[in-house]
């Protein structure tokens, strides 16, 4: 496929596998690398040693072009910007924060870099600062959300701005891709999907969970403080929900929060963590080669667009 995000990145297919906190590393980046796609690995929690590592052990399982994320509300975040210049992965993406002040940096280092916007204010301001790409991302995704739709943002969003668009939140699978590309995006970003790649590390429970899960099980804790962040229903989230809606101090709220994503994702604590999972859940039914999952998604959207032509 060729799209101005697969001439931008060099890479066969218009698809990144989004960055998951404790969960997307360097064995499940270089695979979908190798797969044609391109990962990325999430940094968000870990310190700068592991960082250096994970980048260092992609690089020697794949030569493809891969992406680390810069969690822009971390506390070590300069310290974990100055391993990724100095280790030089192709690009970054980077959200939770203002995405401007480390444009120049990175691409004095030779990185790409593809911020995650949530509306168009951030998208125009990123493309006027020398943003390579944006990444759009709906409040269908896992993790972290914000308060637009991907459909919303696509409609808004790809007319404003004359920089690679590429949208998250909620795609699955290869009808998305062909609707996202039909729109004017150059590509999609997935993690949802991803997680249930061979090669992805989130604890055999959440993997479970997710494949018994449909459409209507996730929900989203912290909507009230804009800082949403949508995972499956559990009796944590219960409880937080009911403190949250019955005005809680934003204190005791963050308190309750920390370390859940964490819990579920590698201890496997399906019931006092959040397995953190996008709207697409009908959709997660197996767990398969991280190649498998970009070959079929590839096979769906270039059927999808094959059939579109008949409308016209
Ligand atoms: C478990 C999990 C953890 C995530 N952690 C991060 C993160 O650390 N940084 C980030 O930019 N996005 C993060 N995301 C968002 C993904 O990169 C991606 O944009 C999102 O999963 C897309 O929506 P989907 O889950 O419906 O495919 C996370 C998503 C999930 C599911």
């Amino acid at each position: 496929m060729k799209t101005s995000l697969t001439e931008l990145l060099g890479i066969q297919y218009p698809i990144i596998q989004g960055a998951m906190a404790w969960t997307s590393e360097h064995t499940l980046a270089a695979a979908v690398a190798n797969a044609g796609a391109t990962g990325v690995i999430a940094t968000g929690g870990r310190d700068t040693e592991w960082v250096r590592q994970e980048i260092r052990q992609c690089k020697s399982l794949t030569d493809k072009p891969f992406g680390v994320n810069l969690m822009l509300m971390a506390s070590n975040l300069d310290d974990i910007l100055a391993v990724i210049v100095e280790e030089k992965p192709a690009f970054v993406t980077l959200g939770a924060g203002n995405p401007v002040p480390f444009i120049e940096p990175l691409h004095a280092a030779g990185i790409k870099v593809i911020p995650v916007v949530p509306n168009v204010k951030l998208a125009k301001r990123v493309a006027v600062a020398g943003a390579d790409a944006i990444i759009i991302e709906g409040q269908e995704a896992g993790g972290h959300i914000g308060t637009q739709t991907t459909m919303a943002l696509l409609e808004n969003v790809v007319p404003e701005v004359d920089i690679p668009v590429i949208i998250a939140g909620g795609i699955v699978d290869g009808r998305g891709l062909a609707a996202g590309l039909t729109m004017g995006a150059a590509g999609v970003q997935m993690g949802s999907r991803f997680i249930l790649a061979e090669e992805c590390k989130m604890h055999q429970n959440c993997k479970e969970a997710i494949i018994n899960a449909t459409d209507t099980d996730s929900t989203v804790t912290g909507l009230t403080f804009n800082h949403g962040v949508r995972g499956l229903k559990s009796e944590f989230t219960a409880r937080y929900l009911e403190a949250e809606y019955s005005c809680a101090p934003k204190s005791e709220l963050t308190a309750m929060a920390i370390g859940t994503n964490k819990k579920a994702a590698v201890e496997g604590d399906t019931v006092n963590g959040v397995v953190q999972v996008g709207q697409g859940l009908n959709r997660l039914t197996q767990v398969e080669p991280a190649k498998t999952i970009v070959e079929s998604v590839v096979a769906e959207a270039k059927e999808a667009i094959k059939k579109a032509q008949q409308f016209i």
